[in-house]
């Protein structure tokens, strides 16, 4: 559904991106993660058609960013970061201003009006003034805006970034159901993993203006995974049954304590699961669990961005 390929663009100075390739299937969840100023919202506005790339070339349903932008238009539906908006204009009169500005008479545009309220569970604000929404509101909203020409593409620039978690939980729902029922496609960025994890089928981490990694969050995960290490919740004050531990170097490298934890970095080499819990019981220490540590989300982005920015 879209194609990037070598996309390359530059403000003055500051190279934004440089040389982006990723397609994005039909009817995928694609997420794109990265820190702030990593060419997210550039890449999502070339496929917007709302940036000309330097080079490379972006196409959307087969048609050319570049040069069918009127075309592409109609399939894509780009919602931005932030929400501009006359503030004392009514949701109802907002959606219909702007069901009118893509171009849907009268008739039609009053069913769409009510389809989209609808669909992110907004008519009980239909008379309320969009300035006084709040946040999460004012970004399903924008959303709603966003689908009013029914586009089979949706790109949606940081929707979840500001909102509290249950907001950010809805706008969640609102997408599945999108992506599910309605058969949408979606390109989602944001600066959060968790926000894209449960939606996206595979996401682009992109720092400084390149795609460092790309594929199912799983996978990358599993990529990003170094040396397996154990954590393990003594009965015992953590700090001893560190030190026991600690002189055991034939099967541990390191130990770190961490509150009622202590974690276990097996000797290289030497990772057996079984060898190292068969000598923790022998050492006569007593667990409340013990369990191989999971990455954590933040350690994989961690490990897949060194965390500049370009
Ligand atoms: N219109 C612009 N003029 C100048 N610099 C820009 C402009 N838009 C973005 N940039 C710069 O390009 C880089 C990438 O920005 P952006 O695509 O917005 O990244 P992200 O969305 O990942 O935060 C940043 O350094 C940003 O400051
Ligand atoms: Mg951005």
């Amino acid at each position: 559904m879209i194609e990037v390929s070598g996309l390359f663009k530059r403000y003055g100075p500051v190279e934004a991106v440089r040389g982006i390739d990723l397609s994005v299937h039909a009817g995928e969840c694609f997420g794109l993660i990265g820190p702030n100023g990593a060419g997210k919202t550039t890449t999502l506005k070339s496929m917007a058609t709302l940036v000309k790339p330097d080079r490379g070339r972006v196409t959307v349903d087969s048609l050319d960013a570049a040069l069918e932008s009127r075309k592409v238009r109609k399939v894509v539906g780009y919602m931005p970061d932030i929400f501009q908006s006359y503030g004392d204009l009514k949701v109802i009169h907002y959606l219909d201003y702007y069901a009118a500005l893509v171009g849907l008479e009268r008739a039609a545009r009053v069913r769409q009006v009510e389809e989209v309220l609808e669909l992110v569970d907004l008519q009980p604000k239909r008379d309320a003034l969009v300035g006084g929404l709040s946040r999460g509101v004012k970004q399903r909203l924008c959303l709603a805006k966003t689908l009013l020409h029914d586009p089979k593409v949706l790109l949606l620039d940081e929707p979840a970034s500001g909102l509290d978690p249950r907001a950010r939980i809805e706008i969640r729902l609102l997408l599945k159901v999108l992506r599910a029922e309605m058969g949408k496609t979606i390109v989602i960025s944001s600066h959060i993993l968790e926000d894209l994890e449960e939606i996206c089928d595979r996401v682009a981490v992109i720092e400084a203006g390149q795609c460092v990694a790309i594929g199912r969050v799983a996978d990358l995960k599993d990529q990003a995974r170094r040396q397996v290490r154990y954590v393990l919740e003594p009965y015992a004050p953590p700090a001893e049954v560190a030190t026991q531990l600690g002189a055991e170097v034939a099967l541990v490298e390191s130990v770190e304590v961490d509150g009622r934890f202590v974690h276990i970095t097996p000797s290289a080499g030497t990772d057996d699961e079984q060898a190292l819990l068969r000598r923790i019981l022998d050492l006569g220490i007593r667990m409340r669990s013990f369990s191989e540590e999971a990455p954590d989300l933040h350690e994989v982005f961690l490990e897949l961005t060194s965390g500049q920015v370009s």
